[in-house]
């Protein structure tokens, strides 16, 4: 049984790997890509999706969503993931054009045809929150939310916010009340399921796709002496090997205001909402499984 989703992303050097997995995975059926301010403008997010579905040849549509947050004036992270969001690596200029309508609109089209499908989003839910607030009757044809983002811990743009939820807070906030089941894939297990030194080493053996990863993930800033942060590339990790992955059932709110703006807040006892839960928390990830599977995953690719 194939896991139909949609990917609402901000290429963005870990989210190309995410879109890579996705793409190829046989177990997933990628029905759409949309696109949103987050790493870099939009203008470029959906051209690097773009460049991503014509490096694999692939006719999964792209639209074009949001070009900065609700509220919150955008501010990008070229810092992490360059100017351009996917340095490192020439794909093909022979790209093809995205949708003629909005992220919005093909959203709302792809889940009313797709019922109990899968949103999986990988960078801010700016996109979400416009759909959610347009089209209410989507909410009860999907299935999940299985969001790249937020943090129980250290956060990544301040100590309490990672960048995603962080980029635009009024949107998570929409989303994590919207009724819609969500599971949380944040900074408590991306950080920790790092692309080891090993793992990057060998990836430009294993293929074209390989070459083309390694080519990019080098650039990437949220590095260190342990390895690389692949924050996205956890959701599709945690939709084929949840089994892979500890989460714990809890309400969450997102603060909008004040010095915490962003962070998402877990309610760990259950103190504050009658024992109410809205999110699945991942907490804990085998890393040495994902680093496995990731390099498995690109090895099966046949690019
Ligand atoms: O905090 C990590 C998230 O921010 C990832 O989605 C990365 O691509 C950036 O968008
Ligand atoms: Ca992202």
């Amino acid at each position: 049984m194939t896991i139909k989703i949609i990917m609402d992303t901000d290429p963005g050097i870990d989210d190309a790997a995410a879109i890579t997995m996705a793409i190829n995975d046989d177990n997933i059926d990628l029905k759409l890509i949309t696109t949103v301010a987050g790493n870099v403008t939009v203008d470029k997010t959906t051209k690097n999706a773009l460049k991503l579905v014509r490096f694999f040849n692939s006719d999964i549509p792209v639209a074009a969503g949001a070009k900065q947050p609700l509220i919150k004036p955008f501010e990008d992270a070229a810092r992490i993931h360059g100017e351009s969001g996917m340095p490192g690596y020439v794909f093909p200029d022979d790209l093809p054009k995205p949708m003629d309508k909005t992220a919005v609109e093909a959203l709302r089209d792809a889940i009313m045809a797709n019922d109990q499908i899968t949103l999986v989003p990988t960078g801010s839910y700016t996109n979400i929150a416009l759909l959610f607030s347009e089209y209410p009757e989507v909410k009860s044809h999907i299935e999940r939310i299985v969001a790249m983002g937020g943090t129980l811990g250290y956060g990544n743009m301040t100590s309490a916010a990672e960048f995603n939820v962080f980029t635009d807070p009024h949107a998570a906030r929409i989303v994590y009340n919207s009724g819609v089941p969500i599971v949380m894939v944040g900074l408590d297990i991306t950080m920790k399921a790092l692309l080891t030194p090993e793992s990057l080493e060998k990836l430009p053996t294993l293929n074209e796709t390989g070459k083309m990863l390694h080519d990019i993930i080098i650039h990437d800033g949220d590095n260190s002496d342990k390895g690389i942060a692949m924050h996205d590339v956890n959701t599709i990790f945690y939709l084929l090997h949840p089994e892979a992955i500890t989460t714990e059932k809890m309400w969450v709110d997102v603060q909008t205001e004040g010095p915490a703006m962003g962070e998402t807040v877990g309610d760990i006892r259950g103190a504050y909402h009658n024992g109410k839960t809205n999110t699945a928390v991942c907490v804990d990830i085998d890393a040495a499984e994902f680093n496995k599977w990731f390099i498995e995953e690109v090895s099966h690719i046949s690019k």
